[in-house]
């Protein structure tokens, strides 16, 4: 057993997790969300054969890394430990679901809501209540069920679930925004808000090209 050191730019911190440690952690977080990866491919399957077209356009998934982890919960005040992270962290497994409509996203939230097995923990709807910035997306932590030989613990997974062009804008603005220093940034937000007011227009014009029953799109 050994200490790892990270040394980033501005501090020097400790991971209390050594590399064996933190896979043996993840894989069942991994595991929930691989399960849950499974079910939506389920239900983009139903609801295809319900409606004939697809409401999802990809699906993207991420485990979060060490230095994440230890990252998250010191900026949270609390030490970096497997115990914090397991108590205080429930975007440990991520997935990101793209779909082409905001009624896609509803459709899909709707169905996943009705699963017996999986538990809810947590609901965020960005996309009734934008954040002031422009951000939308609907964020959802699930409790899923994740069975071994010693029994069964639910492992939460959060979901956000984005249209495309509310995924466009938030990588964007993540890049432009979150990583540069720039002296510019309020002038920027200002622009990047407009942007966004501006895709909600787009897509509710490309909604309306749509046929409902979809059958003409197959
Ligand atoms: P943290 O999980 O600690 O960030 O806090 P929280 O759970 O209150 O956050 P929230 O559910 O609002 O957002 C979690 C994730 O959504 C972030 O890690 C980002 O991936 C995404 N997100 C939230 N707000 C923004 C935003 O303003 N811009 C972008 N680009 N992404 C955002
Ligand atoms: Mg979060």
């Amino acid at each position: 057993m050994y200490t790892i050191i990270i040394t980033d730019k501005k501090e020097e911190s400790r991971l209390q997790m050594t590399n064996e440690q933190y896979y043996t952690f993840i894989q069942p977080y991994s595991d929930a969300k691989d399960i849950l990866y499974a079910r939506l491919n389920v239900l983009e399957h139903n609801l295809y054969g319900k409606t004939a077209t697809h409401p999802t356009h990809n699906i993207q998934e991420r485990i979060k890394k060490k230095e994440s982890i230890e990252k998250k919960l010191l900026k949270k005040g609390k030490e970096p430990t497997m115990m914090n992270a397991k108590d205080y962290l429930q975007d440990i497994a991520g997935l990101r679901v793209i779909c082409y409509f905001t009624e896609d996203i509803y459709s899909l939230t709707d169905t996943l809501k009705f699963q017996s097995d999986l538990i809810i923990i947590r609901e965020c709807d960005y996309i009734k209540h934008p954040k002031p910035n422009g951000y939308r997306s609907y964020h959802i932590i699930v409790g899923v069920p994740v069975y071994c030989m010693d029994g069964m613990e639910y492992f939460p997974v959060e979901i956000q679930f984005r249209t495309m062009s509310m995924d466009f804008w938030a990588s964007m603005e993540h890049r432009i925004l979150y990583k540069m220093k720039r002296d510019d940034k309020e002038q920027i937000a200002a622009e990047l808000k407009e942007y966004a007011d501006a895709l909600v227009t787009m897509e509710k014009q490309f909604a309306k090209y749509t046929d409902k029953q979809g059958l003409s799109f197959t």
